[in-house]
């Protein structure tokens, strides 16, 4: 019976010594932790969830009006800018198009005035070009003097240095003197052409053309017309030239064919409503680069089928919530370079977009559901910015088919929620389960949740040139799985000192964290110990429930009594020993 008592109190000791190991195995000392912080910040995000875009349209609203106040300023600023600059058009056929700025009565006349002065400058000018022709594709003749080199279908004229005064070709007035050739492809980039006039552009040979660059010239104006024989035109290059306005007639002659047009980098400063109606199949447009002042919805109107749209360095503040309602098929939105500091209402809502790009924004974080719920989101690009300092909770949630995310080259980041991607607590299919790609490189980084992803179906995972702390919640970076083949800088630990600058691929996970070197060690022997500690507990409660333990306590009372007697009886059998041995002495 004491042998009883004896075990049951060991039991109770095992149970106290056990219990912690126990916890501490299961759930591992990063999860424990979290667990009180996040169910803080939850409420705070259900709570969150009706501000948040009542805030947004407040705050978007405020910013709407202080950058219409900013506009206004610099319009007057502008118009002196351009009584220097603006020209008349050079031909009366091209009545310049009324631009939509506050002033339309100031700005007739300042043209009026302009217009005289310059006038008769200009027709000799004009005169004087229009009968200059060049020949190209002379090889025959020139040689390796030839004009624009003219082979396989396309016609490479760029970069064009003439030998005599003009430095820089700057007609695209060409007579191409190879016979049966025809240019699918020409190449007019980096010259110093100015403008475009009607059928001054590779006369005769306008309807081969499907490919047109004229990228990096100075053209400031085109004829209206100047497109109408470019029948099968299907990619136009306008980029990097001095494009003030464009009319939509320009592009009226080739609405059809025209699949991809490029107007990046110009001076452009408004769209008129419309501008682009009727281009059905243009799939890409390019509209980066240009200082355009008010950006609304009908500028994009009748591109039905535009699929990518891309507004980089354009000094957007922020965009009309509505500016992409006639897009219903974009797909992919470039925002790069532009200094907003909220993700705009129109791309986070926006359904069609599978892929958004906002690197070089201001944007200081990510916040809870940044990106609205069942958005169909495959890739986020937001690298190198210079404000972006955490992702909250719950930033990337909603966005189950996100595959790529770049947060690389963020200098300021330095949180990433562990729910960030709602792996921990969210709705359900509210969790970021499709990722394949996670960028991190180059950030300011310590510390990543086992947590926060399901890191084995990362295909490409980079975490180089983070500031790492090697300790027991990142140890599982440490793992062989996470060898880092594809970093092109290998992660290192920064603290604690004893690891600093040791690659993550070479620490041992016992030297970075005690626990996993006591697991390590003798994890079986304290696994054992806890299983006995639970069977043992079972059987106490089961002891205690059946009211076998009350029995045994009875018991254990009654011993002294028997115990007593014993006693008494040992007693007799002593005493009576006693009095029995003497006597064979005496006998
Ligand atoms: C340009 O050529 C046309 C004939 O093609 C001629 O009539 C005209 O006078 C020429 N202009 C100049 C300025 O040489
Ligand atoms: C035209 O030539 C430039 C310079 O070689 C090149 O960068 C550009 O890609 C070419 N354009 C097309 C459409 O091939
Ligand atoms: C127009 O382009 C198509 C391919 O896009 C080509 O098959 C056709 O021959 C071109 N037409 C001319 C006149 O070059
Ligand atoms: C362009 O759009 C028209 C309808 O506007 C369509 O009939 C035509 O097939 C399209 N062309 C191409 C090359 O996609
Ligand atoms: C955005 O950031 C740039 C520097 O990266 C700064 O010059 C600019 O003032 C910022 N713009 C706004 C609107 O915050």
């Amino acid at each position: 019976m004491r042998i009883q008592l004896l075990f049951l109190l060991l039991i109770l000791v095992i149970c106290a010594y056990t219990y912690d190991p126990v916890k501490v195995n299961y759930k591992e000392k990063g999860l424990a932790n979290k667990d009180k912080p996040l169910k803080v910040v939850l409420t705070k995000d259900e709570e969150d969830d009706e501000d948040v875009p009542t805030v947004n349209i407040r705050d978007l609203e405020k910013k709407v009006k202080k950058s219409k106040k900013v506009v206004e300023e610099d319009e007057e600023e502008e118009e002196d800018e351009e009584e220097e600059e603006e020209e008349p058009a050079p031909k009366k056929k091209l009545p310049r198009r009324k631009s939509k700025r506050v002033n339309p009565k100031k700005e007739a006349q300042k043209k009026k005035k302009i217009t005289k002065e310059v006038q008769e400058e200009e027709d000799e000018e004009e005169e004087e070009e229009e009968n200059r022709t060049l020949e190209a594709c002379n090889f025959e003749t020139s040689g390796d003097n030839e004009l624009c080199h003219c082979d396989m279908e396309e016609m490479n004229c760029n970069s064009i240095i003439m030998a005599n005064d003009n430095p820089h070709l700057d007609t695209a007035n060409l007579l191409i003197m190879k016979k049966d050739f025809e240019p699918h492809l020409a190449n007019f980039s980096e010259n110093a052409i100015t403008r475009l006039q009607n059928k001054k552009v590779l006369p005769g040979f306008e309807k081969h053309v499907q490919r047109f660059d004229l990228s990096f010239n100075q053209i400031r104006y085109m004829d209206s017309d100047v497109f109408k024989p470019f029948t099968n035109l299907s990619n136009l290059d306008l980029s990097h030239n001095n494009l003030q306005s464009i009319k939509k007639a320009v592009f009226d002659n080739i609405k059809t064919t025209l699949h991809r047009l490029d107007i990046g980098y110009n001076r452009i400063k408004s769209l008129p409503d419309g501008v682009f109606e009727g281009l059905a199949n243009l799939t890409t447009l390019f509209l980066d680069g240009n200082p355009i002042k008010e950006w609304k919805k009908e500028m994009f109107k009748g591109l039905d089928n535009l699929e990518k749209l891309s507004m980089d360095n354009c000094k957007l503040e922020n965009l009309p919530a509505d500016l992409f309602e006639y897009l219903p098929k974009l797909n992919t939105l470039s925002l790069r370079g532009n200094p907003f500091d909220e993700i705009p209402s129109a791309v986070a809502n926006k359904k069609s977009l599978k892929n958004v790009d906002m690197s070089a924004t201001n944007l200081t974080e990510i916040r809870d559901h940044a990106f609205a719920g069942d958005s169909d989101l495959e890739e986020i690009n937001l690298e190198q910015m210079p404000y972006l300092s955490a992702v909250r909770d719950c930033g990337f949630c909603g966005l189950p088919k996100l595959k790529f995310l770049m947060l690389n080259d963020n200098q300021k980041l330095i949180e990433l929620h562990p729910n960030a991607f709602g792996f921990i607590k969210s709705d359900p299919g509210h969790k970021a389960a499709a990722l394949t790609t996670l960028y991190l490189d180059n950030s300011n980084l310590n510390f990543i949740s086992e947590h926060m992803i399901d890191y084995d179906k990362l295909q490409s995972f980079k975490i180089g040139n983070n500031p790492w702390k090697c300790d027991c919640d990142t140890q599982f970076l440490l793992e062989e799985k996470f060898s880092f083949k594809q970093d092109s800088v290998a992660p290192k630990c920064a603290t604690p000192a004893a690891l600093q600058d040791k690659f993550l691929a070479t620490v041992r996970a016992s030297d970075a964290c005690d626990r996993a070197r006591f697991l390590g060690r003798s994890g079986r022997s304290v696994l054992g110990l806890a299983l006995l500690a639970g069977f043992l507990a079972i059987g106490g409660y089961y002891m205690v429930s059946s009211g076998k333990l009350e029995k045994l306590v009875r018991r254990v009372r009654k011993e002294p009594e028997v115990t007593y007697t014993n006693l008494q009886n040992g007693g007799e059998d002593i005493g009576l020993e006693t009095d029995f041995q003497p006597r064979p002495a005496e006998v």
